[in-house]
């Protein structure tokens, strides 16, 4: 994995820190560049490039012979707002749009603020191929396994077992169901609990390839407010689900796409007690689990189950590679369905994958890549969210993501960013309409950002550009 000019990074990220937490207030002076240099032992020009970094943030300014102060007005930063949703289940029918939409945004040369997705400089794809060359050479008996019977490998069940146990399991092996990826998991989970007609909870806003799941299986989404900084409404849902016509809950608890919200401890146990009395499975995206910002791994909902009523989804997508296409599902008290429809959708996954996977797990290696990658989407995320404070237009709110790697916009006026999209995608220039989150519209002046990339020049310019477009929208 690269490692970018790492040094004065975290120097300005730990004066970030402090500024945000007001250690140090508006109008203070940062230490000297020559003291900064000694105490930290760094050069004067890493300390330089630190502060200028603080600048373009917008966090501090230049004084000429006095310095850099922290500045009187930081950059505006309110957070969206919470929206009251439907109180009725709606027929999805959204996937045409979000087919167009991925489309125009996967062309060659686009500034990716679109789909989801990391750079693939930031990933251990290096080390991944080391891994199949030794794999193939060292176990070529997995070409030979047979792919309708032999479903899952062993040494990647062992070891996604004993990655649980960090984070409130262990997981049983036998609830486990490797996939070809997190989408599958979850299509898998829909397909064992639910038939055409029936309704699913999701958040609003929602990851829109949920809500193309809901579309294809002939469901109904039935949309939960969320609170922008909290996450779902767990009274919400208690008073949705009290009649019952509620089949399913298909929820991403840890930073949460498009919010980057981790549901508290206490709100995911109240979830899982909830949803076990009125007897809905809860089919729970972890997909972002090991990318959050924070101190510690935030815990999955499916920790707190005593009952085997939660299927936790998940996949090493935006963690090692999307092409690896290797996920899975523990799917509790489903996972015999859950297997049963997994053999008729797809057979095994890539036994040889599947090892892969397990070795990069067991040595270590995922870790430590991890923790680099955790680094780079919170800083990226962060320069995103400077410079939409610095482009887009006033009143622009943006959400502070808690983990993953977009960013959720919402613009002042009554604009429509499906033109913003259009507009900014005959420019080149990617980028996710709200529209796309929610089945029933709510989200038509929202904008989903893409923050997978290492920051340069071209995706800033990018930012700009999408800041003078969204000014430029009628209603605005
Ligand atoms: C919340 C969430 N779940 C699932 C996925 C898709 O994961 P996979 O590639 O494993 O299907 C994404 C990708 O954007 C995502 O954001």
């Amino acid at each position: 994995m690269e490692e970018r000019n790492l040094r004065y990074e975290t120097l300005a990220d730990e004066f970030a820190g402090l500024i945000d937490r007001r250690v140090l207030g508006p109008g203070d002076r940062l230490p000297s560049v020559r003291k900064l240099s000694q105490e930290k032992r760094l050069s004067v020009s890493t300390v330089l490039q630190a502060l200028r970094t603080l600048e373009d943030r917008g966090l501090v300014e230049a004084r000429p012979q006095s310095g850099f102060f922290v500045r009187r007005r930081p950059l505006a930063r309110a957070e969206p707002e919470a929206r009251r949703t439907p109180a009725r289940p709606v027929k999805v029918d959204i996937s045409q749009r979000i087919l167009r939409v991925l489309q125009l945004n996967n062309r060659p040369g686009v500034v990716p603020l679109g789909a989801a997705l990391p750079d693939t400089s930031l990933l251990p794809v290096k080390a991944i191929q080391r891994l199949y060359a030794s794999v193939a050479r060292q176990q070529p008996n997995l070409l030979r396994s047979n792919s309708h019977t032999d479903m899952n490998e062993p040494a990647l069940v062992r070891q996604l077992v004993r990655r649980s146990m960090s984070w409130g399991g262990p997981l049983d092996a036998d609830e486990i169901v490797v996939t070809n990826s997190c989408s599958e998991a979850m299509f898998l989970c829909l397909r064992a609990v639910t038939k055409p007609g029936d309704t699913v909870a999701v958040e609003s806003p929602s990851y829109y390839l949920m809500l193309q799941l809901i579309e294809s299986l002939g469901l109904k989404a039935l949309e939960i407010p969320t609170d922008p900084r909290r996450g779902l409404s767990v009274d919400a849902l208690d008073l949705a689900t009290r009649e019952g016509k509620v089949k399913a809950c298909l929820f991403v608890t840890n930073a949460s796409n498009p919010l980057g919200t981790i549901l508290s401890d206490a709100d995911k146990k109240r979830l899982v007690r909830l949803l076990e009395a009125r007897g809905v499975p809860l089919i729970e995206d972890d997909i972002y689990g090991d990318l959050q910002f924070g101190e510690r791994r935030p815990w999955p909902a499916k920790a707190f189950d005593r009952s085997g009523n939660v299927m936790l989804c998940a996949s090493f997508s935006k963690s090692i590679t999307p092409a690896l296409r290797c996920g899975y599902v523990a799917a509790g008290r489903y996972a015999t369905e859950v297997m049963r429809q997994k053999t008729l959708a797809s057979g095994a996954t890539n036994p040889v994958t599947q090892n892969v996977l397990a070795r990069f797990l067991e040595t270590g290696a995922y870790d430590r890549s991890l923790r680099a990658l955790r680094r780079a989407y919170r800083q990226q995320v962060e320069r995103t969210a400077d410079a939409v404070s610095r482009y887009f237009p006033e009143g622009t709110r943006i959400t502070r993501p808690q983990g993953g790697v977009v960013l959720w916009l919402e613009l002042p006026g009554k604009v429509d960013t499906n033109l913003l999209f259009e507009r900014a995608a005959e420019e080149n220039i990617a980028c996710v309409p709200g529209d796309l989150f929610s089945p029933s519209g709510l989200y038509r002046n929202c904008l989903r950002l893409n923050c997978g990339n290492p920051w340069t020049p071209a995706i800033e310019a990018g930012v700009r550009r999408l800041g003078e477009l969204a000014a430029a929208l009628p209603g605005a």
